[in-house]
């Protein structure tokens, strides 16, 4: 690849069709595959413009301002920070969630556990259900949104999260629903008097390898929390400690729901047999058919 070449800072004079073009060159050569449809995004975000207008309004001039605006956040995308910390915001099952380097960009992947806690507990139920390694609360607002009766609690270890998470839920009016504990895992619990009482715990745990770190692509490596993302010499180590956990918070039937790494499944299914008070109810593929969402139930109270 090409050295890319810097952005000019001088303020000048550029419309807004020329700053798309110089935007697209830009991030083409920093190797970003998408460059055009970014380099309208940063353009329509600088300006608070919906898209049509950016393609209507090529010819307006953008103010010193607009433009040294624009220009410094092409640079950050030039240096593989991702869309979306520039531009502040993940869209996740139809909510926009606020998102910052303190937290990891809620993946559409993980919408299949929003989708597979909604369909173990029924809208007009009043179920308790604890997300853990919350984030951006990403999982637990949606939940909190799409069952009104339902008591929800999520933890984060990280304290920069949770507030995060607590700003989101405050953003889609479930603010007063969502009960924050910050802590490792389902340590938080402890004092809430919860045992046996849980209907679903689901989460979106760390579950890169150690050793795969080196190997993701820059914008998660650079930018992304290492702690959001890396568990361990296996990967499966936050799973493996959330079951032992789980056992005393589950309610008889209730589901732990996690999502796990692609070809973590069979490791699952190990830990799932070792750990006495389940049973293995259900693997769930992602839409690239890779294995994604484990679901195991609670027996034997
Ligand atoms: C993969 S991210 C998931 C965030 C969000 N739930 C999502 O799906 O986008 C994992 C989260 O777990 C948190 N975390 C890491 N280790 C933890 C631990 N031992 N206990 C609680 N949270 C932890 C990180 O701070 C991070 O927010």
């Amino acid at each position: 690849m090409d050295a890319v070449a810097p952005i000019p800072q001088s303020a000048g004079q550029a419309t807004l069709g020329e700053v798309i073009v110089e935007a697209r060159r830009l991030l083409e050569r920093a190797g970003i595959e998408t460059a055009e449809q970014e380099a309208f995004w940063i353009v329509e975000h600088v300006l608070h413009l919906p898209l049509h207008n950016v393609v209507i309004d090529r010819d307006r001039l953008l103010s010193s301002s607009e433009l040294l605006a624009a220009r410094g956040l092409i640079e950050r995308r030039v240096g593989r920070e991702p869309l979306q910390y520039i531009l502040g915001t993940q869209e996740f099952c139809g909510l926009e969630f606020d998102v910052n380097p303190a937290v990891l960009i809620p993946r559409p992947e993980t919408e299949l556990l929003v989708e597979y806690v909604a369909q173990r507990i029924s809208v007009d139920r009043q179920a308790t259900i604890v997300d853990v390694c919350t984030g951006s609360g990403c999982i637990a607002v949606a939940i909190a949104r799409m069952r009104p009766h339902a008591r929800v609690i999520a933890t984060d270890l990280s304290s920069p999260s949770l507030d995060i998470a607590r700003q989101n839920a405050s953003r889609h009016a479930v603010g007063e629903r969502i009960i924050w504990l910050e802590g490792d895992l389902l340590e938080p619990l402890a004092e809430q008097e919860l045992d046996g009482q849980v209907d679903v715990i689901v989460s979106n745990p760390p579950y890169i390898l150690e050793s795969d770190w080196a190997t993701l692509q820059a914008e998660v490596r650079l930018f992304e929390p290492r702690g959001a993302l890396v568990a361990g010499p296996e990967g499966t180590e936050l799973h493996e400690r959330l079951l032992q956990e789980a056992t005393r918070y589950l309610s008889p039937g209730g589901a732990l729901i996690m999502e796990i790494g692609a070809g973590q499944a069979r490791a699952m299914r190990r830990i799932v047999d070792q750990i006495p008070g389940y049973r293995f109810h259900r693997l769930v593929y992602d839409e690239a058919g890779l294995e994604r969402v484990v679901i195991v139930e609670r027996v034997g109270i």
